[in-house]
């Protein structure tokens, strides 16, 4: 396959800088000899901004092959924007990945989507794969079907990328975030190729044929296989059952 799946775990606001160690001591233990060591699977792990440090000197000092992300960033590079933290400081500390436009970021900290744009830039401007995260609300859903809004966030977010960044798309149902009631997988299949022709459109046929685009959305072990088989989701971004450590485990280990 073109395309290295990836499995990332949103710890969202859970876990503080000591239980972060032994989450990911755990993990990483549960995991040996699973296909992420081989690099078959790329394992990645978000945690709060305050465990960043901690957390890269132990994947450091023990060689462990999970890379690292942040959830967000700041749209500035350094300055007087109090409580902001700059994507070059992210980068210093190893992240590889930065999630922007999270819908809970969306819904909570009206982030338009000139935001979103101006932080995917912001990232790779210090060297960060954005994790653009797209998704549409029960009532979008309603009103205009699923993939309307998602294609209006992903080509909203790519303006001004250049065909050669690396980036990974997110689609994320809003209505299956954490209700347990994920989208089926062809759901997930037919928005994740109509994003893949956004790319396309946007940066070329050979950034869409690389680009990983993941599902998000209630994924657990006992349906992540079934979203695996889809041939146009390379991933998952995972939040409940990236905090278990057995359940996050299974995950990396499907078979499709
Ligand atoms: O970023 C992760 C998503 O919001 C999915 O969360 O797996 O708890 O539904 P969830």
């Amino acid at each position: 396959a073109p395309r290295t799946p990836l499995i990332a775990g949103n710890w969202k606001m859970n876990l503080d800088h000591l239980q972060a160690v032994a989450f990911v001591q755990k993990l990483h233990w549960t995991l040996k000899d699973a296909k992420h060591e081989d690099g078959s699977v790329e394992v990645a792990v978000f945690p709060p901004f305050t465990d960043l440090r901690t957390v890269q000197t132990l994947l450091d000092a023990d060689k462990i092959p999970f890379a690292l992300g942040a959830q967000d960033l700041s749209a500035h590079d350094s300055g007087a924007y109090t409580g902001e933290v700059s994507g070059a400081f992210l980068a210093k500390l190893d992240n590889r990945y930065v999630i922007i436009g999270h819908s809970e970021r969306r819904q909570y900290h009206a982030e338009s989507d000139e935001v979103v744009a101006a932080k995917v830039k912001a990232a790779l401007r210090h060297g960060l794969i954005p994790v653009i995260c797209v998704g549409e609300t029960s009532e979008d859903l309603e009103k205009f079907g699923a993939s309307a809004v998602p294609v209006a966030q992903l080509t909203a977010a790519l303006a001004g990328v250049k065909a050669d960044a690396e980036i990974v798309v997110a689609y994320e149902p809003v209505w299956a975030i954490g209700s347990g009631q994920a989208a089926t997988p062809q759901q997930a299949q037919d928005v994740c190729a109509t994003l893949r022709g956004v790319i396309a459109e946007k940066l070329g046929a050979d950034a869409a044929a690389k680009t990983r685009v993941l599902y998000g959305g209630s994924v657990k072990a006992a349906n992540i296989a079934s979203f695996m088989r889809e041939p146009d989701v390379d991933g998952a971004l995972v939040g409940g059952a990236s905090l278990v450590v057995d359940e996050f485990a299974a995950i990396i280990r499907y078979q499709k």
